[in-house]
């Protein structure tokens, strides 16, 4: 189904997105967590989302439509040094001001490195998201790059750090590279969607 997955905008701020109604999903994390990836990884389109190793790619709102009341956005990576201030700001505004106005965002997905999950921007965001009621799938990306007993024991710290959130916080595994945890991101997308 989520092949069926069409590019529908890029827009600098929230007031260039379209109608605020239907179901959004947001994709979150820190700049080159692999949201672009893992978008592609979903959607089964290698160069639906562009990903890049230059961390800082995504610096605009894209919004991706699954069909006329759902859609799925790749939001701009936060947390990257290497950028001008004014830059920086500016797109940190823009993922303030979605996250705080956007009505129909139903659920966030917060992409995080498996190798080192829940820094600083990675916990305001999931805190914040917790305190405003919306449900948080924690993704920890790049699975593929630890040998499976090291990604259980990820998983396992990082299930337990989200507890400490006290709300509907979910932690799953995940490669864009071999598939780990694509069922797990379908099943939690498909859950919010109401699919
Ligand atoms: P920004 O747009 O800068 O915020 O980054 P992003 O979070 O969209 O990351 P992106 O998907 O562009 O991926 C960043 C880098 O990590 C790229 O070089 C990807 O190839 C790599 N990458 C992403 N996902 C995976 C993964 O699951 N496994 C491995 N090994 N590499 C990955
Ligand atoms: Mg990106």
């Amino acid at each position: 189904y989520y092949s069926q997955v069409k590019f529908s905008i890029s827009a600098p701020d929230i007031s260039h997105l379209g109608p605020d109604e239907g179901i959004e999903i947001a994709f979150a994390g820190r700049s080159n967590a692999g949201k672009s990836s893992a978008l592609n990884k979903l959607t089964r389109q290698k160069g639906l989302a562009r990903t890049s190793k230059t961390p800082g790619r995504t610096q605009l709102i894209n919004v991706f439509t699954l069909d006329e009341t759902r859609r799925l956005v790749d939001l701009p990576g936060y947390g990257f040094a290497q950028v001008p201030l004014e830059v920086k700001k500016k797109w940190q505004k823009s993922l303030g001001e979605y996250l705080q106005k956007r009505e129909s965002i139903k659920g966030l997905v917060v992409l995080m490195d498996i190798r080192h999950p829940f820094k600083d921007l990675d916990q305001e965001l999931i805190h914040w998201a917790v305190a405003a009621d919306l449900p948080v799938l924690a993704l920890l990306t790049k699975a593929d790059k630890l040998k499976s007993g090291k990604r259980k024991e990820q998983l396992l710290m990082t299930r337990e750090a989200a507890m400490a959130f006290c709300g509907d916080v979910t932690v799953e595994v995940f490669s864009s590279l071999n598939g780990i945890g694509l069922d797990q991101l379908q099943g939690k997308l498909d859950e919010w969607f109401g699919l």
